[in-house]
């Protein structure tokens, strides 16, 4: 395959395919939540967080006023929730209501937590900082949701019960139900011989 170079940088699609999450919030009487392919942990002690999030987002004014967001993880057959939630405006509609999203209880925020996801991170808001035209959160995770049998040892996701929703970008989303897991011990691969 031939490469190209380009200084044009477009809309750099390029670090497709990405995990992608439900960002939910809570202020004010309100719900919302919305589709997040932009985020990532940055910290083990303390637990953080950060997801980056543009401020015309209604989940964003939220957050703003509560300093609280959830991060769901949904399995593939959920990407519709992810495409619907991704696709319309909590300014505009209440998403639960419309798209019947089941909730489950928060525990130490007040933001909702999807029914339908195999893992959920509570989390307060530590930092908020301007990176372009988006806002890059992050919070501290405060509490954990997570479904037993989806991992392995409490740890390692168990893709062959639970496949993650993971978004190529222009509305397609991979299934990778039918796929290999391979593992390589670092320690040996990270060993010069
Ligand atoms: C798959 C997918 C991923 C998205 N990732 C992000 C993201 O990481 N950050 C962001 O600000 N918007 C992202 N969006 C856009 C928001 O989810 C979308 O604008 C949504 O309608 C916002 O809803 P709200 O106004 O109710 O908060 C994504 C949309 C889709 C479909």
């Amino acid at each position: 395959m031939t490469k190209e170079i380009s200084e044009e940088t477009g809309a750099f699609y390029h670090h497709y395919p990405r995990l992608t999450v439900v960002v939910t919030a809570h202020a004010a009487g309100k719900d919302d939540a919305m589709a997040a392919a932009w985020h990532m942990p940055v910290s083990f002690d303390p637990p953080l967080y950060a997801v980056s999030i543009s401020p015309k987002r209604f989940t964003h004014e939220l957050i703003l006023d509560s300093k609280e967001f959830a991060i769901n993880f949904l399995p593939a057959h959920e990407a519709e929730l992810v495409a619907a939630v991704g696709g319309s405006k909590g300014k505009e509609i209440d998403k639960f209501q419309a798209f019947k999203i089941l909730k489950d209880n928060p525990i130490k925020i007040a933001a909702p937590i999807l029914k339908a996801a195999y893992a959920a991170y509570e989390c307060k808001v530590v930092d908020d900082s301007l990176c372009g035209d988006h806002r890059l959160l992050v919070g501290e995770i405060v509490a954990v949701h997570w479904q037993k049998e989806a991992f392995i040892e409490g740890e390692t996701l168990n893709i062959e019960k639970v496949s993650p929703v993971l978004y190529l970008g222009s509305d397609q989303y991979l299934d990778i139900s039918e796929c290999t897991v391979r593992t390589l011990d670092r320690k040996v691969y990270g060993k010069v011989v």
